[in-house]
């Protein structure tokens, strides 16, 4: 385990979002009022990007078919989607969010 810095924290404002590679692929990165939330960027129905999904409270909406997951959890909350995407860890250091890396 080890923490990645992914973004400046004024960088990604309340309510959007921020993409970032690592060795295992996308990580979505979401600000939700002031909370910053990371998924891989990939939903467990069909493989569509979760980046820029409409975000409600705490869940993301996948943009191709509209599975919601939890993005406290990972947990995929409607169909279609049933598998729970991968979440990290975030915090932030010196005004840069960091992500846990290596689960
Ligand atoms: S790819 Fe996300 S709901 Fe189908």
């Amino acid at each position: 385990m080890s923490w990645v810095r992914v973004a400046a924290a004024d960088g990604i404002a309340p309510g959007d979002y921020a993409t970032v590679e690592l060795e295992n692929g996308f990580v979505a990165v979401f600000n939700v009022d002031g909370e910053f939330f990371a998924i891989d960027d990939v939903c467990t129905h069909d493989g569509g990007g979760l980046a820029g999904g409409a975000l409600e409270d705490h869940q993301v909406i996948c943009p191709r078919h509209g599975a919601r997951f939890c993005l406290r959890t990972g947990k995929a909350l409607t169909p279609p989607a049933y598998e729970p995407v991968n979440r990290y860890a975030t915090r932030v250091v010196d005004g840069m969010v960091e992500i846990e890396d290596g689960q």
